[in-house]
């Protein structure tokens, strides 16, 4: 039986301040951890076996997941007290994984695509590693994949700051989707004790050695590695498990919702557990909201992530934002981000009434956690 190793130490920079706290891996998408989704599309592909690499903040990490049985498979631990890159993170697994061919995941990923088609796409072509790829317009943010279109054999792999697109112009071009199969040969490509990247000295020597292939996954993709990705992700999740889901699903409510029937509620929509959303509140479309979020009178949402346990007062208006867990926002307040700009609210943030915060035309407005908004901001 395949196993699988899910990659969860880096630092999540990019987050900030939403991974000040909580690791990337357990970031929210559709009211379940990231890493969650990965380990149950695991599951559903046979996978009963797990490693998770962590580092940075591990231990959230294993009390969150602990020993798998909740979720019906089996976790096993590796612990990097400073992060070795994501070669050297599997290197110290080794032991768990060298008997047969195992899935390697970045845990930041998000994708619902069929892994057992993977697996049998690897068999065929007995590489020491199949790398799954997924087409991208702007594919300079990712590894870039170049294969042999016949045989799908890799002629190169070229990670981000090593791809410069022929005459500057960006086309779209297949990327890692930073979701692998490989075999326990790969071990033999990395060196132990030392801080080492599988995709900037690991591959590109596979590559050589004619041991990589390039597999297209279907479906849905998408890095969280930053603010608006993360919308984006949550977004594009959301309509994914409704059009898998039998009849005509417009919304995702939880029986326990309690929304008060001058409310509109604009489809496509995600409500967690207890809410409860007052009178004439406008609610969507893409919005997701977690568990036991209180929404008060006149509320307008739009475009936003709320985490769970957040207390929205009335007269407020959210678009284009995330807001973690444990946030108070008072009355009158807009939080508005625009573009691929958002307003993110780390938990436990308070913002005070009548406030108008707007993201700026170029960065995202961050608010760290604990903070209390006192005054505008433009
Ligand atoms: N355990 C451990 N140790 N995990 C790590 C370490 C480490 O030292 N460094 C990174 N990770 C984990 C991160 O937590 C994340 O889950 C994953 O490895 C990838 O790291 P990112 O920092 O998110 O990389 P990226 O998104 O810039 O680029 C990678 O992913 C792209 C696809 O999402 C590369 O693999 C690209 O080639 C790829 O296109
Ligand atoms: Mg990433």
């Amino acid at each position: 039986m395949t196993k699988a190793i899910i990659l969860s130490g880096g630092y999540g920079t990019r987050l900030r301040p939403l991974s000040c706290n909580v690791p990337k891996s357990l970031m929210p998408i559709v009211n379940k951890p990231v890493m969650e989704r990965q380990i149950l599309l695991l599951k559903s592909a046979g996978v009963k076996e797990i490693v998770l690499a962590v580092s940075v903040m591990g231990d959230i990490v294993k009390n969150y997941f602990k020993d798998g049985s909740h979720l019906g498979v089996r976790i096993h631990y590796t612990e990097e007290k400073h992060p070795l890159g994501t070669a050297g993170a599997i290197k110290i697994a080794e032991p768990y994984l060298r008997d047969e061919n195992f899935f390697m995941l970045n845990g930041d990923v998000i994708f619902n695509c069929d892994l057992n088609k993977m697996l049998q796409f690897h068999t065929t072509k007995k590489g020491i590693g199949t790398i799954a790829g997924k087409v991208v317009d702007d594919p300079s943010r990712y590894g870039v994949l170049i294969e042999n279109e016949d045989t799908h054999q890799l002629l190169e792999f070229l990670e981000k700051d090593e791809y410069f697109p022929s005459n500057g112009k960006i086309v779209p071009m297949p990327i890692n989707a930073g979701v692998y199969l490989l075999e326990p040969e790969i071990f033999t490509y990395i060196e132990p004790h030392k801080k080492v990247s599988i995709e900037k000295q690991v591959f590109p020597i596979a590559v050589k050695k004619e041991q990589l292939y390039h597999y297209q996954i279907s479906g849905v993709w998408k890095d969280i590695g930053k603010p608006y990705d993360l919308l984006e992700g949550n977004i594009i999740l959301m309509v994914d498990i409704m059009k898998n889901l039998k009849g005509d699903v417009k919304n995702l409510i939880d029986h326990s919702a309690d929304i008060h029937p001058s409310s509109k509620i604009y489809s496509p929509c995600t409500i967690g557990e207890n809410v409860v959303i007052r009178g004439n509140s406008t609610i969507g479309p893409n919005v997701i909201i977690g568990d036991n979020v209180f929404i008060d009178n006149n509320v307008e949402l739009r475009e936003c992530v709320i985490y769970n346990e957040s207390y929205i007062s009335s007269n407020v208006k959210i678009e284009k934002a995330i807001i973690a867990d444990n946030c108070h926002i008072q009355e009158n307040v807009t939080l508005k981000g625009n573009n691929e700009n958002l307003v993110i609210l780390a938990s436990y943030v308070e913002v005070l009434k009548n406030l108008e915060i707007l993201a700026p035309k170029t960065i995202s407005l961050t608010v760290c956690h604990h903070e209390v908004l006192k005054e505008n901001m433009k």
